[in-house]
């Protein structure tokens, strides 16, 4: 994980192939980070402010756990949620989010209509939690469900391939130095069945965690959606061939 602050966002990427390329990414980038208010420091609670579904969104971090900070991929995630209603509607959905962190993706698709499985380490579900109440309550038509699910552990017992059918799995920087990536992936295998939407938005730092794309890749079909070089992040649909 990198030391600097998770919505640093000089990522450095090579800038696309031409003036066009530069000139879309940097203006979907901006657009995409307008969504983004300054933090504020109230009560010794750091908070990020955010702008969606018409609503003000406050998220409460933690900075001594990774997944307690938001990360720029959830935004990038749920700027492209906001902006495709048409096509990848969110209304009375099944959607499951793996690894949401703070919750923004999760806040983000409830307020959109969708019904939502909410999921991570157990170590965060209380921040997550809090998150997910403090900006959906009384804002949504179904309450999102905040519960475990740490990667590749009891996937069918918890949720059965039979029962548990998802349209869209959303995933926002789950991708990096940590030993759980072939659990990540079987866990994406599980939960995709005929018809379930991956929206995986990724940001690229070593080599080593970047071939999870190609691994992905052989399992799923995969489309990209954003191509971010100012932020090195990519937003990938997958589906089960
Ligand atoms: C970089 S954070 C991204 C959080 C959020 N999606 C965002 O974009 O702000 C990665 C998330 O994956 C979760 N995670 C890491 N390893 C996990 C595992 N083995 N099982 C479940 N979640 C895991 C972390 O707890 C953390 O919330």
């Amino acid at each position: 994980m990198e030391s600097c602050s998770a919505l640093d966002t000089q990522g450095g990427g090579d800038g696309g192939a031409d003036g066009i390329a530069v000139a879309a990414d940097a203006e979907l980038a901006a657009s995409i980070m307008a969504h983004h208010s300054q933090p504020s420091l109230i009560l010794n609670q750091v908070w990020e402010g955010f702008s969606f579904a018409g609503k003000q969104i406050r998220i409460k971090e933690s900075t001594d756990l990774y997944g307690a900070v938001l990360w720029p991929s959830a935004i990038v995630l749920c700027h492209f949620l906001e902006n495709n209603l048409d096509k990848y509607s969110m209304a009375d959905k099944n959607v499951m989010e793996l690894g949401a962190g703070t919750g923004l993706a999760t806040i983000v698709s409830s307020l959109l209509g969708a019904k939502v499985t909410s999921t991570d380490l157990p170590e965060i579900l209380a921040n997550l939690t809090y998150n997910v109440q403090r900006n959906t309550k009384d804002h949504c038509r179904y309450t999102p469900v905040v519960t475990e699910l740490s990667w590749g552990q009891q996937l069918e017992e918890r949720f059965p391939r039979s029962t548990h059918h998802y349209d869209y799995v959303l995933a926002a920087d789950v991708v990096y130095h940590h030993p759980f990536l072939q659990e990540l992936l079987e866990t994406l295998e599980h939960l995709c069945q005929p018809g379930t939407q991956v929206l995986w938005a990724m940001r690229f730092r070593m080599d080593i965690e970047n071939r999870f794309v190609e691994r992905f890749q052989q399992r799923f079909s995969m489309e990209l959606l954003y191509d971010l070089p100012s932020l090195n992040i990519k937003l990938y649909r997958g589906w089960k061939p």
